[in-house]
């Protein structure tokens, strides 16, 4: 057990002795959680091979699921990756700094435990103050994939990576809860046309706007585990965002949802189970059982995707053996909500019609 500093700093502007502590560790192969716009990060100097794999310990982490290099600077990219396209360059200039990660072929100054020995690295920029801080402190790329035990909901407090980390890493930023509540889109830049791997902080809408041609990889939209060969990235075929209870998702209309949500409520407390039901600010107040928390206003998925990891965490706390959650539309951030809800159901998906 190695004993983890907090610091508190301010998300806007950091006292920067605070950021040089923490800079200091990462520089000396140590381990810092720290606040990105997304979900806290884990990181370690991205070159320090050793580093990187005692990150990957901490976390319980497989090794064949590289985590994502974070930079502060555009020429950054051209050393970690081999080649940066036309469309890359365009994609970093609109998106970055921002949810977005790209991925790219890799370069060979990056070690091998960084990319897990793919020939591709994922590269992003975060649009947060502690972070960009953090990384220029440090004077190297930072390799941080979220701040969480392997499996687990993503960190979006400090609070939440010392309930997974604490005595297993040097030290955390605690710049209070994450803005979007959801990690990065991943965007496969080696592939023609480019695809998005994993739903997240940059609606797929955005890069509709913003490149020619892109797709969704088949694992983005499915409401089904499919076979690990369609998943082009490797974190896909590894458990996600599972709490310790069970989780159902009912998908369809709104009143059906809620008719079908009811119904299974009533099943799972016949059954002596502690039930906990995930709805929305429209649906809550029409639900009776154990623990009833509302993500936010259907009309509001920005700020559904914020508190949802929040709230599985909760459920943890009070001890529910099943979640009941609502489905929400697949649009904008709701596409990355839904892909999280559906991987922590184990894709226990209820569909109702009307
Ligand atoms: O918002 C975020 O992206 C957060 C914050 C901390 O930046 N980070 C994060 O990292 O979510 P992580 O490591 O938990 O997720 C990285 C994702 C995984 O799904 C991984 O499989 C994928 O990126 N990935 C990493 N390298 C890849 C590669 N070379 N090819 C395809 N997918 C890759
Ligand atoms: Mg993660």
């Amino acid at each position: 057990m190695k004993k983890t500093l907090v610091f508190t700093v301010d998300s806007q502007q950091p006292d920067l002795e605070k950021i040089k502590i923490a800079a200091k560790f990462i520089r000396k192969g140590g381990l810092v959680a720290f606040p990105t716009e997304t979900v806290y990060g884990l990181g370690a100097d991205a070159l320090n091979a050793k580093a990187v794999l005692s990150l990957f310990e901490a976390k319980s982490r497989p090794l064949d699921n590289p985590p994502i290099v974070h930079v502060c600077k555009f020429e950054d990219v051209n050393t970690l990756a081999e080649k940066v396209s036309e469309e890359a360059k365009r994609l970093m200039k609109t998106f970055w700094p921002g949810p977005l990660t790209l991925i790219l072929k890799r370069s060979h100054i990056v070690p091998d435990v960084t990319v897990a020995s793919l020939d591709t690295i994922a590269i992003r920029m975060p649009r947060h103050n502690v972070a960009l801080a953090l990384i220029g402190e440090s004077g190297c790329p930072i390799s941080a994939p979220s701040a969480n035990l392997a499996g687990k909901p993503s960190p979006t407090s400090a609070r939440h990576v010392l309930d997974d980390l604490d005595g297993r890493i040097d030290a955390v930023l605690d710049a209070g809860p994450t803005h979007i509540g959801v990690e990065s889109t991943v965007l496969d830049l080696t592939v023609d046309p480019p695809q998005v791997l994993r739903p997240g902080g940059t609606p797929y809408e955005d890069l509709l706007n913003a490149v020619r041609r892109v797709e969704l990889n088949p694992v983005v939209v499915a409401d089904r585990a499919l076979p690990v060969e369609k998943a082009r990235s490797p974190g896909v075929k590894h458990k996600h965002y599972a709490p310790n209870a069970d989780v159902v998702v009912v998908e369809g209309e709104v009143e059906a949802v809620m008719r079908k949500m009811e119904e299974l409520i009533r099943l799972y407390s016949e059954a002596g189970k502690k039930v906990g039901v995930l709805g929305t600010d429209e649906t809550v107040r029409h639900y009776r059982t154990d623990v009833v928390r509302s993500m936010g206003s259907r009309s509001d998925l920005a700020g559904i995707a914020r508190s949802l990891f929040r709230l599985l965490r909760e459920f943890d706390a009070e001890g529910v053996d099943v979640i009941v959650a609502e489905g929400v539309p697949t649009e904008g951030l709701g596409l990355a909500v839904m892909n999280r809800l559906r991987k922590a159901a184990g894709y226990n998906i209820v569909k109702t019609s009307a």
